[in-house]
């Protein structure tokens, strides 16, 4: 970033990401929309659950910036990092995006901190240690306005009325389900995911 871009004016310093983001993005409106709802959400999202806005609308904003490239170059790119998938390779293209702008992003926006590109990385992949900030845009990208259908609009209106975690269990249930309905690719740490929550949420009512 400029360096009279600082993050002591959040306003000002998000407003350049979303200038930014404009240019990388002006050939897709529809993925930067997307991007903007899931920034609004997370920063709504943290204000609920006591999680720090500006990081929250960051990230938001940063989650899908290597979503714009073609799946060999993030295959590419993915190899040059060093970043490992489990499973097939091929079939875990699309969760690349995440940990590979994680990988890039630290370069070209070096005044945010780390908790911000780790929400970014895991926002497609997910954890077994997943923090508050990496729920929150985890959820955000899966019930930003844009997103339809009955699993979003009950995930919206659970907001607020059941703790983070739970909510963050229940929406990655949810894109489990929805892998699995579909026929396509569950990737493998998803079960591990699932179950560590699973029990985690086990006795927890939200
Ligand atoms: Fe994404
Ligand atoms: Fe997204």
């Amino acid at each position: 970033m400029d360096a009279k871009f600082s993050i002591d004016d959040p306003e000002a310093y998000l407003a350049r990401i979303r200038e930014l983001l404009d240019v990388r993005m002006r050939d897709n409106l529809r993925r930067r929309n997307h991007t903007l709802g899931v920034a609004r959400t997370a920063a709504e999202l943290a204000e609920t659950y006591g999680v720090d806005p500006f990081l929250a609308e960051a990230a938001g904003l940063l989650h899908d910036w290597d979503k714009v490239l073609p799946d060999g170059e993030l295959m590419a790119r993915a190899a040059q990092y060093g970043i490992r998938v489990a499973g097939s390779p091929i079939h875990a293209v699309p969760l690349l995006h995440g940990p590979v702008a994680a990988h890039e992003l630290p370069e070209l926006f070096p005044e945010l901190p780390a908790p911000v590109f780790q929400a970014v990385a895991r926002h497609t992949v997910g954890a077994t240690d997943m923090t508050p900030l990496d729920m929150v845009v985890f959820i955000a990208d899966a019930i930003e306005p844009m997103r339809c259908g009955a699993y979003a609009d009950d995930l919206r209106a659970r907001v607020g009325a059941c703790d983070l975690q739970r909510l963050f269990f229940d929406c990655f249930t949810q894109g489990l389900v929805y892998v699995m309905q579909t026929g396509r690719y569950l990737y493998p740490t998803a079960l591990d995911i699932y179950n560590s929550y699973a029990l985690s949420c086990a006795g927890k009512k939200g």
